[in-house]
């Protein structure tokens, strides 16, 4: 199976790629990235090597690059990670780039797939789409879409758009939604990596509001899992849930990986909420476990210890990223975006 992977020099892209070249020596995966701010190449360090692996530099907001890709290479499906993904940044830094990239670029690539032929899309989603929940409950497919912040008001109207293009024209189609990710790669931004790369250099933990939010946590691993059994099993125009189920709030989480690194509960700092937080995100999965049997397979301590160990043995990784000395290089090889 030859594979068009978008955003595979990101966290869950290259995990995925890391997962599937492993898991499948029938694999072959096309890279196809644009290499911004989230997109690291030392992701995918050895693989470069793998004849069963090519990299494309490329946008998905330019509907040329994305053709020429399919052009080039004989798919039989894409795989789509690629994204803005940072909450924070849809809030703060602007929306522009997330709605070119998380809606315009999903639509290009659903108009290259039907113009190439391509078999199957696989649109990988997140829970965000379906708002916050009370103190009770769990997001099934059927909960409503009711996105709260920018990026997941971007990542529903996508996929609103690969529902459209599967039921006008008949794309064979199907959407992951998953909760939250963590493991190795993940970009010092988000919740975990953030915690871990400032508790190991001792500086504050900043924790929003009163820590009290939910999320339901999944290693990132099992997430790929679940992308992959979609792809090879899911039915056409159906929406799977993934998750973890293990919702806390992120005090806890937090705390976890303070008294794993020994580290004093003195550098948690309360700091000013996030604007419209949502409280409470919880996944229902059981749809994917029932039709396709699939399972999470590494419970939560598990896997944050083996996160935080990764983070401790790769802290030139992530070091660079906050230095800014990831970019340089890039920059270099393949010119800014
Ligand atoms: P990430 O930010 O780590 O990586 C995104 C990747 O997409 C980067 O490599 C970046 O260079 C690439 N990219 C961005 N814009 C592009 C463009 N215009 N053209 C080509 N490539 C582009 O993101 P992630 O956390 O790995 O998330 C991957 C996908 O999974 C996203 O679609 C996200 O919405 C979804 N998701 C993430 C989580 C999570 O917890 N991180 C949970 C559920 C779903
Ligand atoms: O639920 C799936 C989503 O999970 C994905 O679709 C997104 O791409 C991914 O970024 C993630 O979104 P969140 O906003 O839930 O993740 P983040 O790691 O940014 O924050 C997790 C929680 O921790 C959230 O309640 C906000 C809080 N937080 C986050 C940061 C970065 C803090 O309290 N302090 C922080 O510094």
């Amino acid at each position: 199976m030859k594979l068009l992977v978008t955003g595979g020099a990101g966290f869950i892209g290259s995990n995925y790629i890391h997962y599937i070249l492993a898991e499948d020596p029938e694999a072959q995966v096309v890279n196809f990235d644009a290499l911004t701010y989230a997109g690291n190449l030392e992701n995918l360090a050895g693989i470069d090597k793998d004849p069963r692996y090519t990299f494309i530099k490329g946008d998905i907001t330019k509907p040329n690059a994305v053709a020429a890709a399919l052009e080039a290479h004989q798919v039989d499906a894409v795989v789509h990670f690629a994204a803005e993904s940072h909450v924070d940044r849809s809030l703060h830094v602007g929306t522009r780039t997330f709605i070119l990239t998380n809606v315009l670029g999903t639509q290009n690539l659903l108009d290259a797939c039907r113009a190439h032929k391509v078999a199957r899309f696989v649109h990988v989603s997140t829970d965000e789409v379906y708002g916050s929940l009370g103190p009770e409950g769990r997001f099934t497919e059927a909960s409503p879409i009711q996105p709260n912040n920018p990026y997941a008001a971007t990542k529903a109207a996508s996929d609103f758009m690969v529902r459209a293009a599967c039921h006008s024209h008949g794309l064979d189609a199907v959407i992951t939604r998953c909760s939250n990710n963590f493991g190795p790669y993940q970009f010092p931004e988000k919740l975990i990596p953030l915690m871990i790369a400032n508790a190991l250099e001792d500086k504050p933990l900043p924790v929003y509001g009163d820590g009290c939010q939910v999320r339901d946590w999944i290693y990132v691993e099992d997430h790929c899992r679940g992308v992959d059994a979609v792809l090879r099993k899911g039915k056409t125009g159906e929406i799977y849930n993934i998750g973890g189920s293990h919702d806390v709030p992120n005090l806890d989480v937090v705390r976890r990986i303070l008294a794993i690194l020994q580290k004093p509960e003195s550098l948690i700092k309360y700091v000013k909420d996030r604007p419209g937080h949502d409280r409470r995100y919880a996944i229902d999965a059981s749809k994917i476990e029932r039709e396709l049997g699939w399972q999470p397979r590494l419970d939560f301590d598990t896997a944050l210890r083996k996160t935080v160990a990764w983070y401790l043995e790769h802290r030139t990784w992530w070091e660079r990223i906050r230095s800014g000395e990831y970019r340089k290089y890039y920059a270099a090889m393949y010119g800014n975006r």
